[in-house]
């Protein structure tokens, strides 16, 4: 099994001068949640998710070479100007990857990072955004070491990312990935399912069904304003909380049975996992101390409205949410022309000034420029 150790750089020579590298990277969306994690981005649990397609954050990462000195040295740009509250973040992440990237001192970086999404749109930029920056400072190991393989590359990537922040590392591949070890399912005659999957890093899960490709994610912004949990505070709820271990159990089963549901093409039922788990997601928050709830009023609203247009047109769209109270759409590619009619007829009203945007699942990073 591969830990933590295979992945400290060694075997590189620092004799490139200067360069830059430019990554984006995807947001994704978790069917079944991350919620609760141990030190450094161990998952308390197993999560898989759609990688988006068109939610990217897009990173520019510029070196010279200098002086190895005690501390980090970089300059960060957001849309092209100085930001100077975003550098305790990347400070951190830096200090928290160092171990496994010791020539992050040997070069002063300039980071130049943008969002293809309104920047207080209630998106979090996180795991895009560490996820981009991780591509890059891949790259540049890549330069140091061209011996390493594409798959260490990727697999360090999100390992990276993951220490940045945990849904990051399922944001460098697509188009739907797992993170966290799953649990072995002795006995049973399927035993060929154990597959990678790993705490440490996000792993592709490829063998998804016709009626799960190009599938839709409208996402509509109810409240665009700040977070009101962090993820930081929202992952300790879960400490002592009351639920905790039945939760995780439940998230083992979850995950085992959306895979076999995405392989088989089982629509219907996707629905009922995925439904389950964004309200499982916030039942986590309403029962913890002290409890939360992130919902809004027109939340609910959309919920009942997906509901009603479901049971009247048969088609299998669904919702889910992440830790706030914005609604993801999930719907089939081939249901598009009827669904986007239903979202502008009957749910953009719930939108914070009607705004919603319109995502599918996608590949993952992409490198843009490489010199
Ligand atoms: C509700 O990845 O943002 O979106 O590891 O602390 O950075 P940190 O947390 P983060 O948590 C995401 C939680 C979630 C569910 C999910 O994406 O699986």
């Amino acid at each position: 099994m591969i830990s933590e150790k295979d992945f400290i750089a060694s075997n590189y020579t620092i004799s490139i001068e200067n360069g830059s590298f430019e990554w984006s990277a995807p947001s994704n969306i978790a069917l079944v949640k991350y919620w609760g994690k141990k030190e450094h981005q161990i998952p308390a649990n197993p999560s898989i998710s759609f990688t988006l397609n068109h939610c990217k954050t897009i990173t520019k990462l510029t070196f010279s070479q200098k002086q190895k000195e005690e501390d980090f040295s970089f300059d960060l740009l957001f849309e092209g100007k100085p930001k100077e509250d975003f550098k305790p973040k990347i400070q951190k992440f830096f200090e928290r990857i160092f171990e496994y990237c010791p020539y992050l001192k040997d070069f002063h970086f300039t980071i130049d990072t943008q969002n293809t999404f309104p920047h207080s749109s209630g998106i979090a930029s996180s795991a895009s955004g560490m996820a981009a920056l991780a591509m890059n400072i891949m790259s540049l190991e890549k330069m140091l070491n061209p011996g390493i393989s594409e798959n260490y590359f990727y697999q360090k990537a999100s390992f990276l990312a993951r220490l940045g922040s945990g849904s990051a590392c399922r944001s460098v591949k697509g188009n739907v990935v797992v993170w966290g070890q799953e649990r072995e399912r002795t006995g049973e005659a399927n035993h060929a399912e154990i597959s990678e999957s790993s705490n440490l890093f996000g792993v592709e899960f490829s063998s998804v069904h016709e009626n799960f490709k190009e599938y839709q994610d409208t996402i509509l912004l109810v409240d665009k304003g700040e977070k009101q949990v962090s993820s930081t505070v929202g992952h300790d709820l879960m400490f002592g909380h009351p639920y905790a271990e039945r939760r995780f159990e439940q998230a083992h089963v979850n995950l085992s049975e959306i895979k076999s549901i995405l392989e088989n093409g089982d629509v219907e039922n996707f629905v009922k996992i995925v439904e389950s788990e964004a309200l499982t997601l916030h039942a986590m928050m309403m029962t913890s101390m002290p409890y939360f709830i992130l919902m809004k009023p027109n939340t609910l609203e959309i919920i009942n409205k997906i509901w009603k247009f479901r049971a009247e047109t048969q088609i299998p769209v669904c919702f889910t949410l992440d830790a706030g109270a914005n609604v993801h759409v999930l719907y089939p590619k081939k249901n598009q022309q009827e669904v986007l009619q239903f979202i502008k007829g009957e749910l953009v009203a719930y939108c914070q000034n009607g705004q919603y945007i319109c995502d599918e699942i996608g590949k993952g990073s992409q490198l843009i420029m490489d010199n």
